[in-house]
């Protein structure tokens, strides 16, 4: 009974905490050009690690963490308010990347005989769900779920979005639910579950830019990255695969041993992608479903490590190329090359790629996906 009691207070006020980790909110953070509220929640851990996440787009707006001396720093970008947010500036900072994070080839793929047709906001292809209700651009229903076992014993925070049959071209009624929860050992757990009524494809990501010296800093060419993959999916012009899944080793994609970012990207500069822009096939010695190291990244100077790990295929590399000095958040600017993703999931295009793993989500499955960002200073 006392426990009932206590638990209803947390709820009244708005905070719930396991032994350190907590959940605080739901603040204001302002109103969509429609007039929808959007609300933001602080996650705060007993080292003093802060992360917000707002229900446009189910987006993370900062990650304060501290470098090798403790001094903090937000490491992601974001915007100031929402305004920011919806502006053709906003490069899907932060946000839940959906229905199908990546590219679709033309727009276009055909599923059980029936062909469907996406819009073509990247041309010549689709890009991360489409243009109006793309999973970035719609305001989540948010809660905070209590601690409990099985969640390690920590609050999390939970989105959830129903996107109706058909809506942005994809078919069936798709639930989707999107958790947050932030443990006393400094990761975050994303964890992406979905069910359809009819056969679909889904594909979410995060798709934080991380510049580990803080974010506004100048670059990300002198982070040391590593990825889990000894291959890697090589692309067009137009950034879809060819087709084939190739092996790193002797090419400018070969990130199996510590490398900077920099080290040879230059290479890429005249390509489509202007950069790294592309998909690492994981080496995943586990079983399929359990989660795995994808790439581990470190900022030299200031001694931060983000760990990213992950139950996908996948991780797309993306050295923020088409960034173009737009001002963010507490007045920084984010410059070409200074922020980086590392966005887990399937392989790009998979719906029209064969050889790829299925992205299919039949009705009666359940998609599943995690995603953890484990912060560290070396
Ligand atoms: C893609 C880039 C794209 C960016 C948009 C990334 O996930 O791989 O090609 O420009 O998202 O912000």
């Amino acid at each position: 009974m006392l426990a009932r009691c206590l638990f209803a207070a947390a709820l009244v006020v708005g905070s719930v905490s396991s032994a350190y980790a907590q959940v605080e909110g739901p603040k204001m953070f302002g109103k969509t050009a429609d007039g929808k509220p959007v609300e933001v929640y602080t996650l705060k851990n007993k080292n003093g690690i802060i992360v917000k996440v707002m229900t446009l787009g189910a987006t993370i707006t900062e990650i304060n963490v501290p470098d090798k001396k403790g001094k903090f720093a937000n490491v992601v970008f974001g915007f100031d308010d929402v305004k920011g947010y919806e502006s053709k500036d906003n490069q899907y900072f932060g946000c839940t990347v959906g229905r199908v994070a990546n590219r679709i080839a033309k727009g276009r793929f055909t599923l059980d005989g029936k062909e469907y047709k996406l819009a073509i906001n990247n041309e010549p292809n689709h890009l991360h769900g489409g243009v109006k209700k793309s999973l970035d651009k719609v305001v989540w229903n948010a809660k905070i779920i209590p601690p409990h076992p099985q969640r390690g014993g920590f609050p999390t925070l939970q989105f959830l979005y129903t996107s109706p049959d058909g809506e942005e071209g994809y078919p069936g009624k798709t639930d989707v639910r999107v958790t947050y929860s932030l443990r006393d050992r400094n990761v975050l757990f994303i964890d992406y579950y979905a069910v359809a009524d009819k056969a679909t494809p889904i594909n979410l990501t995060n798709h934080s830019y991380f510049n580990l010296a803080g974010a506004g800093a100048e670059t990300v060419l002198d982070h040391e990255l590593q990825i889990e993959a000894n291959k890697y999916v090589p692309v067009d012009q137009t950034l879809i695969p060819t087709g084939k899944v190739e092996a790193v080793k002797g090419t400018v994609f070969d990130f199996t041993k510590t490398t900077r970012i920099g080290e040879r990207i230059e290479k890429l500069y005249e390509t489509g992608a202007k950069g790294y822009d592309h998909c690492y096939a994981l080496t995943r010695p586990e079983k399929r479903g359990e989660i795995s190291l994808a790439a581990k990244m470190r900022d030299p100077k200031s001694g931060r490590v983000l760990e990213v790990i992950t139950s996908q295929p996948g991780v797309q590399l993306y050295t923020g190329n088409f960034l173009f000095g737009q001002k963010g958040k507490d007045g920084k600017t984010y410059k070409q090359r200074s922020g980086v993703c590392l966005e887990t999931g399937g392989l790009p295009d998979a719906v029209n790629q064969p050889t790829f793993p299925s992205i299919i989500l039949r009705p009666g499955q359940t998609y599943r996906h995690t995603c953890v960002y484990a912060f560290s200073v070396e």
